[in-house]
């Protein structure tokens, strides 16, 4: 048997005692010969590791650099020196692994975020990263133990579909047809009936049209996975591969399905206060110092524990699309032409009338109701006015929309007819329109952007640094 580790984090957390334990891990650095600093990934505190000198050939030595692999076996003792309890002072030490120091990308030093994306296959070995990605874990175990305690069932719909659910035609096309010469029809057009599905298909942008399937059987479901979008959107808050969760429930309508994603974002955070409290201070204090190099006007009067805090313990603000668009005509900053984009009802917000409403008008989370019906997507429940739509926008502070969801359209003319009017094909969806056919019910759902949560629990700006191997126009490295 090899594994007879203890994780570093659990060795952290003991006591002085007798009896000898083995870790194993990489070296994050080794000082004057004696002193290693061994992390082993389950905490960003490394263990320090006391070679006795003189106990160790000087040859063995040179092979401690910084990422070599090491299995050791000691005594944990009271530390003498500053920043740990314990130590363990080191009986036998075995190389599991060189790491050619000359080679190495990464030095044992501060390295900038984007120097760290050309290497992201060894990002994880920082301490930023480290915490990252805990927390990241963290998040997704919550989001399963939520939706878990409240009876809603796990629904996995597919990856591959033949439909557009958002209707944005931001398809990735899935397909094992010559690219060369793809077979034709007599207009000229590709011949998709000849493709391995018998017709064209891609990757999903969405489950929710599977996920009403779903929440018409078994009341409450949600989805977690994987989704696609061909958007050539190059910004910090883009991917064109993102994880998404997808709740959706019968019987609920826009009032109850806001108060479902208020409970469930507020239950995330609360749970990685929780269970990553080392973690979060990392990157607070990271997050502190990062800030310093800004003007003291840009730098934000929270920090990330204060912030995540006021979050939790304030309710989120509730207004509709209309109340926006006022409060955006009467903001000074409209006044003085602050906004590059125009202000008028009707506009699909901009990044910046999301964030000067969140960030400067109210200064915390605001769930924007009843938008325009056409900027939304045709599944939406039409209001009784005839110009707006159940349609429910979370807009978070630092972040923008975090959240996009809805009440449906549960009555079958009326999703017809709006179908027809955007050019969504009824045909097609046949499925889809049965759970209006068939016992139809007021239902409602939305998707959390899981990366946009993590970026808002970790304080990250950048959504390429918190999933492992980000996909982004022109970059599908690793
Ligand atoms: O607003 P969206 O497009 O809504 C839907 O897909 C609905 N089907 C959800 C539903 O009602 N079941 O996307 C939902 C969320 C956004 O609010 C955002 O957080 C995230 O998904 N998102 C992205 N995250 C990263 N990269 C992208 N390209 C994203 N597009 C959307
Ligand atoms: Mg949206």
């Amino acid at each position: 048997m090899f594994n007879t580790r203890i994780k570093i984090k659990d060795v952290l957390a003991t006591t002085p005692q007798e009896g000898e334990v083995t870790v194993m891990g990489w070296v994050r650095t080794f000082r004057n010969n004696q002193f290693v600093a061994l992390n082993d990934g389950s905490t960003n505190a490394n263990l320090q590791v006391v070679l006795e000198l003189g106990k160790f050939e000087d040859e063995f030595l040179k092979r401690i650099t910084t990422s070599a692999s090491l299995k050791v076996t000691g005594i944990v003792v009271a530390s003498l020196g500053k920043g740990q309890a314990v130590e363990l002072k080191a009986l036998n030490v075995e190389v599991l692994g060189d790491s050619d120091p000359e080679k190495y990308p990464l030095q044992p030093k501060k390295h900038s975020l984007e120097f760290l994306r050309e290497k992201a296959h060894l990002r994880f070995r920082t301490n930023t990263f480290g915490s990252v990605f805990r927390i990241r874990h963290s998040l997704a175990f919550a989001v399963h133990q939520f939706f878990n305690d409240k009876g809603f069932l796990y629904l996995h719909t597919p990856i591959i579909t033949a439909s557009d659910a958002e209707g944005a035609g931001e398809t990735f096309h899935v397909s094992t047809l010559s690219m060369d010469k793809p077979p034709r029809s007599e207009d000229g057009s590709i011949n998709y009936a000849e493709d391995f599905f018998g017709r064209a298909t891609n990757l999903t942008v969405s489950g929710q049209l599977e996920g009403e399937l779903g929440a018409t059987a078994f009341g409450d479901i949600y989805t977690f996975g994987p989704t696609f979008r061909a958007e050539n959107s190059n910004t910090a808050r883009h991917l064109a591969e993102f994880w998404m969760i997808e709740p959706e429930m019968a019987f609920y309508d826009i009032e109850d399905n806001a108060n479902l994603a208020e409970e469930f974002i507020k239950y995330l955070i609360r749970y990685v206060m929780e269970k990553n409290a080392d973690d979060l201070e990392f990157l607070r204090t990271r997050l502190l110092d990062e800030e310093k190099q800004k003007p003291q006007a840009e730098r934000s009067e929270l920090d990330l524990l204060q912030k995540l805090q006021f979050v939790v313990d304030n309710k989120f603000e509730r207004i509709t699309y209309t109340e926006a668009i006022d409060i955006l005509l009467q903001s000074s900053h409209y006044k003085k032409k602050k906004f590059q984009y125009d202000v008028s009802w009707g506009i699909d917000m901009q990044s910046e009338h999301e964030r000067y409403l969140v960030e400067k008008h109210f200064k915390k989370p605001v769930i924007v109701t009843n938008y325009p019906a056409a900027i939304k997507s045709f599944y939406m429940r039409m209001n009784d006015d005839g110009k707006t739509v159940a349609a429910m926008d979370i807009l978070a502070p630092g972040i923008g929309e975090i959240v996009g969801g809805s009440q449906r359209e549960e009555r079958l003319d009326k999703l017809e007819s709006r179908m027809n009017e955007m050019g969504i094909p009824t045909e097609e969806l046949w499925w889809y329109l049965d759970t209006r056919r068939f016992g139809t019910v007021p239902h409602a759902g939305f998707g959390l952007g899981f990366e946009r949560m993590v970026q808002f629990v970790t304080g990250m700006g950048n959504i390429r640094d918190v999933i492992a191997f980000p996909r982004t126009p022109k970059n599908a490295e690793f």
